[in-house]
């Protein structure tokens, strides 16, 4: 009869497990991602708690970078890059944004804040981590 019970026991975490692992797997569907449109909502509602509302980020607990007048926003593959897979503590925001939603954003912050790169971004510009 124990053994009987462990065997449930284990049976139901493994369930439990390969749940949450698909759960994981999966990428998120379009209807989990954050709801507002434009560039400039996105950045308020997503980016601005760390990048700061006027851009120049800030130093305190953490180290934010400035966005304001930034040249390493020249190439939009970059931001695109940051923003998809993070990097350091840079959050991943690939699984809360739609594509295009990364596009308006990287837009948005390339267009404002003192930056003037005003060549388009496509959805094509966001490509896989790794080749
Ligand atoms: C939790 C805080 C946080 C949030 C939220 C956040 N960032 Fe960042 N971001 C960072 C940090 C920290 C770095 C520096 C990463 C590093 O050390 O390389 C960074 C780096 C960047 C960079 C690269 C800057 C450079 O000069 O190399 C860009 C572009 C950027 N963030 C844009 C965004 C955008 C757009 C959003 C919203 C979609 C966003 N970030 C949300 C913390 C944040």
């Amino acid at each position: 009869m124990q053994l009987k019970a462990l065997a449930l026991c284990i049976a139901a975490s493994i369930m439990f497990i390969a749940h949450a692992y698909a759960e994981d797997g999966v990428p998120a569907a379009d209807t989990d991602k954050i709801k507002v449109t434009s560039g400039e909502q996105i950045y308020k509602s997503v980016c601005q708690g760390c990048h700061m509302p006027d851009g120049k980020g800030a130093a305190g607990a953490g180290r934010y970078p400035s966005l304001a007048n930034n040249q390493n926003l020249e190439y939009p593959e970059y931001a695109i890059f940051v923003i998809t897979y993070g990097q350091k503590a840079m959050p991943a925001m690939g699984d809360v944004l739609t594509d295009q939603q990364i596009v308006d954003v990287v837009t948005y912050i390339r267009t404002n804040f003192g930056n003037t790169y005003t060549e388009e971004v496509t959805v094509d510009q966001i490509v896989p981590p790794w080749p």
